[in-house]
């Protein structure tokens, strides 16, 4: 049995799903055990592009297990939405069990999620607008609605008829919003509840017993550390734990379930929504790095802000989820750039400083101290293996060793399975 968990070392959106679906060919299971629509993962291969938001990105190989954890917030119309778009592209999506204490993403949750962000004015977060946040507010606030719930017709007439009296209160008295109609939402997830009774499951059982059996699982983590609720730059964060501390919660395993932690970190830094972003690159370069690296979010279509490669964070993020190897991303994006910088540092007050402020305040006042590089050429796209790459790129990848502690373990230099180095 081994387990290795898949994080972003960054804001999100660094190949994490790229690489788990290169992972999971040697993988029997592949689990996602946080976050909900808010994520996209974009997986290549055979030619053809997937977009991923709630399903593994292990779904795409035929014999290998997916798991949606009780961590996840699951909107069933998207599911169902998502699997059907599976299909449609020729991939089989039947492989795929669901925890049966994962919450539901009910429509109150997404209206609330818009009109608290268009309440919070210029203060607002920049959320997908999913509903993920609402979903687990509930959720900890003991009025959530869980799969098995939804399963238990009763039950759910029941939660739902109250939680939407209730919402519809804070939609109408508070937002100023109009309010939804709980009959035909009740309905409508009443189909739902028919479609997911064969495929929900106690899915830390199903885990267990696969990790007796010898399997190699996966844990896939959305979003990235820098958007965790505790260690992220709060409240420019997500709700969620996507640091490995959030497998054993959100999968329902011990630690010693894990092996390996694989942080995936890309060759510069991006970030959709708002929020502090120390190296950011508001000029010429940002939007040159956002047009070469197609930077458009993949649930909202959304630019995505661009900047340098912040390995203040990525040395955080090494430290938060105890990474053993790294995986870079895009270094291709770089290319052609004569000159490439690198923060190492933030200067505080005249003194540098290698740890990432819990403060906002004291985060705005953080000046970056920059290494620079000298850039390579767009033939790093044919590298096949850790040799081909050219002798800057392989500078570069030695410093995020050293400020990481962890080894580069494997380098991505384009969209498909193809393009993968193993370094080691
Ligand atoms: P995730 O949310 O962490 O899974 O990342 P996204 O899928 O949102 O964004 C990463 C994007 O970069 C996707 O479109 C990937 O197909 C693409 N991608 C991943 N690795 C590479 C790479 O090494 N080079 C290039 N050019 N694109 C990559
Ligand atoms: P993947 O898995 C990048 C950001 C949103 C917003 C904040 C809160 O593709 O890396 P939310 O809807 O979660 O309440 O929004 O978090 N965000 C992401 N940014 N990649 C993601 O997922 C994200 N999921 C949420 O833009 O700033
Ligand atoms: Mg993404």
């Amino acid at each position: 049995m081994s387990g290795t968990v898949v994080i972003g070392a960054q804001w999100g959106d660094e190949g994490k799903g790229k690489i788990t679906d290169y992972l999971a060919e040697n993988a029997q299971v592949v689990v996602r055990y946080q976050g909900g629509t808010n994520a996209g993962h974009t997986v290549e291969a055979d030619g053809k592009q997937y977009k991923l938001h709630l399903i593994p990105s292990g779904i795409l190989y035929k014999d290998t297990l997916n798991i949606i954890g009780d961590g996840v917030a699951i909107d069933p119309a998207a599911l169902f939405e998502e699997m059907d778009y599976l299909r449609g592209l020729g991939a089989d999506a039947s492989n795929l069990v669901i925890s049966d204490r994962a919450h539901v993403v009910m429509p109150y949750h997404k209206a609330i999620d818009s009109l608290s962000e268009r309440r919070r004015g210029s203060s607002d977060i920049g959320t997908t607008g999913k509903g993920i946040g609402p979903c687990y507010t509930d959720k900890f606030e003991r009025s959530g609605i869980r799969v098995c719930d939804l399963l238990n017709r009763d039950v759910f007439v029941k939660k739902a008829t109250e939680n939407i009296e209730l919402k519809n209160e804070l939609i109408e008295k508070i937002y100023g919003g109009e309010p939804l109609d709980g009959d035909s939402i009740i309905e409508e997830y009443l189909s739902y509840a028919e479609r997911i009774r064969p495929i929900a499951a106690d899915t830390t059982y199903v885990l267990y017993k696969e990790m007796k059996k010898g399997s190699s699982i996966l844990f896939e983590g959305a979003q990235g550390t820098l958007l965790d609720i505790d260690y992220g730059t709060y409240p420019f964060v997500t709700s969620s734990h996507p640091i490995s501390g959030g497998v054993c919660v959100g999968a329902g395993v011990g630690p010693t379930a894990i092996d390996k932690v694989v942080g995936v970190c890309k060759a510069y830094t991006t970030r959709v929504g708002k929020g502090p972003f120390p190296t950011e690159l508001l000029d010429g370069t940002g939007n040159l790095i956002r047009e070469k690296g197609n930077e458009y979010g993949t649930p909202t279509g959304r630019p995505r802000r661009c900047g340098w490669l912040d390995l203040v964070i990525v040395k955080f993020a090494s430290r938060l989820s105890g990474i053993t190897d790294v995986a870079v991303t895009k270094l291709v994006t770089l290319a052609g750039i004569e000159k490439i910088k690198v923060c190492v540092g933030y200067e505080l007050n005249g003194k540098v400083i290698e740890y990432f402020p819990a403060s906002l305040e004291e985060l705005a006042k953080c000046k970056p101290v920059f290494e620079e590089y000298d850039g390579w050429d767009g033939s790093i796209m044919n590298a096949t293996e850790y040799a081909d790459l050219p002798e800057n790129a392989k500078r570069y990848l030695r410093r995020i060793e050293e400020i990481t502690e962890a080894r580069v373990s494997i380098v991505s230099v384009g969209p498909e399975r193809e393009h993968t180095i193993i370094v080691r």
